[in-house]
């Protein structure tokens, strides 16, 4: 595999993950992940991140350094925008192979080089607007990004060709191949992308939306040509399009709008609560309203939080299990939680056999603003629109 170039004197690298693996330990990935790095040359050379040290990744990473003249050993400053492994598992690796080169991160980042890899030599820490002059007129600057999507977070920015090395920010599940450019996919494969970069949002950004639209803010006043993530495709035809839809993903757990649509996620132990489901079903398509329905624990979470988060209204469909809440069913909303779900309007639906104080309990752990309980067994279709009130 080649670099590629972007612009004059900046290329990307990237590793792909593929599908065997889970993205942090336990997201699924079936279109597999880039994790890319750029290459930023004046008279000195920068490099933007590294990778998870997998798949003989260093090996790509040297072959691709090789195919435009550079090798590890020759980059004079490691910009490290995030320290979580994805982006830095082979630092030590790269330390060992390049004594002198300075690595530079925000001073948060540079505790974590000091701490986590017990590097100690040649660190600069770097705060919001300072710049790093490569000569031949290339200079970088730095925006500090907090916590997205760890709390030393910061993007580059390529003040000449206006490229924004977003860091997490903009980024997607899904390999690239050869191919890394926006304007290189088809309207089918951007299709694909647009539902991996929501489920990569839904599970990795989404606790920080906060953090996301104060960057987004924060970004305003700059020119932005190019974004290159650390994940993902390189937008360079149409930047403005992933920034809008981070926008709008910031928006859904944030008191934005979510989408006019219903996501029913069900259990059940011996069919009584799939009865009850049936009848609201059948209200929904009677409404015609759009709704994606996520059996547990059949469907991987990953799936489910993503169609989840975006849709306005819930359907919670579960029996009780020992007195509590279908535990297949908790370790979801237990994910909602920690995602930061607000102003969802849900409706549950289950047996609580009869006992009033099953009842209030199950509603109390739905931490889902507007919950409504429903016994299934009455047997009449339900009016989901009216109860969810869309
Ligand atoms: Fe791609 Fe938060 O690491």
């Amino acid at each position: 595999m080649k670099a590629i170039s972007i612009a004059e004197g900046v290329y990307s690298i990237h590793a792909e993950l593929t599908t065997d693996v889970f993205f942090e330990g336990f997201w699924r990935i079936p279109t597999g992940i880039t994790l890319n790095s750029y290459l930023v040359r004046g008279e000195k050379t920068a490099l933007i991140e590294l990778a998870k040290n997998c798949d003989n990744s260093i090996a790509h990473y040297e072959e691709q350094l090789a195919s435009i003249g550079s090798s590890l050993e020759q980059i004079d400053f490691l910009i490290l925008n995030h320290l979580e492994p994805d982006h830095t598992d082979f630092l030590n690796e790269f330390r060992k192979k390049n004594g002198r080169a300075e690595i530079i991160s925000t001073p948060k980042g540079i505790a974590f080089v000091r701490n986590f890899f017990n590097i100690n030599e040649n660190l600069r820490e770097v705060k919001n607007g300072d710049t790093l002059d490569l000569g031949k007129g290339k200079i970088l600057t730095f925006f500090e990004t907090p916590n997205i999507h760890w709390p030393e977070t910061m993007m580059t920015y390529d003040i000449n060709e206006k490229i924004l090395f977003s860091c997490d920010a903009f980024g997607s599940y899904g390999t690239l191949g050869e191919r890394v450019f926006d304007d290189e996919f088809s309207a089918e494969e951007h299709a694909c992308f647009e539902k991996e970069s929501l489920r990569y949002y839904a599970n990795i950004v989404s606790s920080f939306s906060t953090f996301v639209k104060k960057a987004i803010e924060k970004l305003g006043n700059t020119e932005i040509k190019t974004i290159a993530p650390s994940h993902g495709m390189i937008w360079r035809r149409n930047p403005a399009e992933i920034v809008s839809r981070y926008a709008k993903y910031a928006g859904y757990n944030t008191g934005g709008p979510c989408e006019k649509e219903i996501c029913i996620i069900w259990g059940s132990m011996y069919g009584y609560t799939k009865q009850g489901l049936d009848a609201v079903i059948e209200g929904i398509k009677e409404e015609g309203v759009p709704y994606t329905i996520h059996r547990i624990p059949d469907t991987d979470s990953s799936f489910i939080l993503a169609d989840a988060y975006r849709a306005e209204g819930l359907v919670l469909a579960m029996p009780t299990y020992e007195y509590k809440m279908f535990p297949p069913m908790a370790q979801i909303l237990d994910l909602f939680g920690r995602k930061h779900f607000t102003g969802k309007k849900a409706l549950r639906i289950g047996s609580w056999a009869g006992s009033a104080e099953r009842k209030r309990n199950m509603t109390k752990q739905l931490p889902i603003s507007n919950g409504q309980v429903w016994n299934p067994l009455n047997g009449r279709v339900y009016p989901a629109r009216k109860i969810l009130r869309f």
